[in-house]
């Protein structure tokens, strides 16, 4: 048969909080060849609450591996080329689980959940002057029920599975990524127990100057520290695919990156000052600040950028998470029933072109960056009876360009320099209308990359590149493929300026 010579493969699992892919790129190009996507159920049991289930997260990866193999196959191209697979992965999601019978002890928390907010405030008293920065200077963080620990203390004080096989030495926790990796390279017999820096710093339980646990932190949250996954870069071989792995079994799997962090490796943001912003379910801008982790003033988080080698320096990032962009379109899908499918929000926004006044604050989850406010709600307000839902979709669409403004202006001010530009990713940058309005609110221009699955590519590049692989170069100059398109500002910086004021004045009241 014609098989296609291509060389070395890399693949790359990319599992989000809505959906699950495989994709497989070429290590010399960063073409993608092939890709396959699963979506993921999202339980919503309690107001406030977000679970999923750990097995069906894991059986959407050994589906996407299977049906992009088979893909593969169809285009002649030879699967013993894929050398190396890396992970990325929604951040903060938690799983605890038992080692010997390789079963879930619960369903994963997700990010967005907020049971944790009185668990949250109770933790904030107990620090000096009740501040919720009080751990920052280690973790980067503020006490919120976005991050990990304060999720594991709540599987810990309420489901007593948990407490037993914790007390029985039972026990694992991990991110989305431990979850997997140790799943995937043998589970209950033999799998790898492991994370890298970039999820570690998402718990609130590992030291961002020391690089590991924190002893102190578990204390904190009086978590044991024989549960946690052993801390490892970004890049470097971590165990091989056991069988179930139908045709990937064998293959190394070499990188590991929060989505967030491969995404900026992705998009090639190797040098302090570069920055990518992702519009996933919800939207992340990370700031590359170089070797050093830089604090924030206005309301930022500090994490780990990426590590890629043992012997490799760690980067660190600012970051501005907004946690509701694409999840908003999501919710005037299913809760309003407004559009059939995700993707008709750019038409119905389109028809109108304005939201007339029509101001839409989507706090599902509370606020993140820079509020930090747990307790906040939603709100759509200045509506007329001349307000439609078209109306409706473009203030949603607004709201995800406000977030990013705002979470933008407080990177400008720590950082002391404007950004010039904005590179862009993640899926709702294929609506072209909110990538004009994002450029519009911003007064800068907007770049997106030819290649969209930039989350992916960046984990690919990690497994390629890590020691014993090395079949991908990490120089930005070897991968000039890449393409963008621009999206220019169009209107001018003071009316820009009228506009976001009145988002403030809503916000601030
Ligand atoms: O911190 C949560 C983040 O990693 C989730 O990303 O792409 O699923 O919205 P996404």
């Amino acid at each position: 048969s014609d098989r296609v010579m291509l060389g070395p493969l890399v693949g790359a699992i990319d599992q989000g909080t809505s959906s699950t892919r495989f994709l497989v790129f070429n290590a010399k190009t960063a073409e993608l060849l092939s890709h396959h996507q699963v979506e993921i159920k999202q339980k919503f049991p309690k107001e406030g609450w977000v679970e999923q289930d750990p097995k069906e997260i894991l059986q959407s990866v050994y589906e996407c591996m299977e049906k992009t193999c088979e893909k593969l196959s169809q285009l002649g191209i030879d699967i013993a080329n894929i050398k190396a697979v890396g992970v990325s992965n929604q951040r903060e999601t938690t799983v605890v689980w038992d080692k010997m019978t390789g079963d879930p002890l619960y369903n994963a928390i997700v990010w967005l959940d907020l049971r944790t907010q009185s668990t949250v405030e109770r933790l904030i008293n107990r620090t000096p002057g009740k501040n919720k920065n009080h751990l920052k200077h280690r973790t980067g963080l503020p006490i919120s029920t976005y991050f990990s620990a304060v999720k594991l203390r709540w599987l810990m004080d309420n489901v007593e599975e948990v407490r037993r096989a914790i007390s029985s030495g039972r026990a694992m926790f991990g991110t989305i990524d431990s979850w997997l990796i140790w799943s995937l390279t043998g589970g209950k017999n033999g799998g790898v127990h492991c994370t890298d820096v970039t999820n570690a710093s998402r718990t609130m339980l590992f030291n961002i100057n020391t690089l590991d646990w924190d002893p102190e932190l578990c204390q904190f949250f009086d978590i044991p520290m024989k549960i946690l996954p052993k801390v490892r870069s970004s890049s470097e071989i971590y165990g091989l695919m056991v069988s179930k792995s139908g045709s990937l079994t064998g293959v190394p799997i070499s990188g590991c990156l929060g989505d967030q962090s491969a995404a900026l490796v992705g998009q090639m943001c190797f040098q302090d000052g570069l920055a990518k912003n992702t519009y996933g379910t919800g939207c992340f801008l990370l700031y590359n600040t170089g070797q050093k982790p830089v604090m924030s003033e206005h309301g930022l988080l500090t994490t780990v950028a990426y590590k890629l080698g043992r012997d490799k320096p760690a980067f660190y990032a600012l970051e501005g998470s907004v946690a509701i962009a694409g999840a908003v379109v999501c919710w005037l899908k299913d809760n309003l029933g407004i559009i059939q499918s995700a993707g008709d929000v750019e038409k119905l926004a389109a028809l109108v072109g304005t939201s007339y006044g029509c101001y839409f604050v989507p706090a599902f989850s509370g606020l993140y960056a820079p509020y930090w406010e747990p307790s906040a709600r939603g709100i759509i307000c200045g509506l007329t009876q001349f307000t439609n839902r078209s109306h409706l979709a473009f203030a949603a669409l607004e709201a995800v360009c406000f977030q990013t403004r705002e979470i933008l202006d407080a990177m400008n001010r720590d950082s002391g320099i404007p950004l010039a530009q904005l590179q862009v990713d993640g899926g709702m940058t294929s609506n072209k209308l909110l990538m004009q309005l994002q450029a519009d609110i911003l007064c800068i221009p907007v770049v997106k990359p030819s290649m969209p699955e930039t989350t992916a590519l960046g984990a690919a590049m990690a497994a390629g590149a890590a020691e014993g692989v090395r079949v991908w170069s990490l120089d930005p100059k070897d991968l000039t493929a890449v393409t963008c398109e621009r999206f220019e500002p169009q209107i001018n910086p003071e009316v820009s300026l009228q506009v976001n004021s009145l988002l403030y004045e809503i916000l601030c009241v």
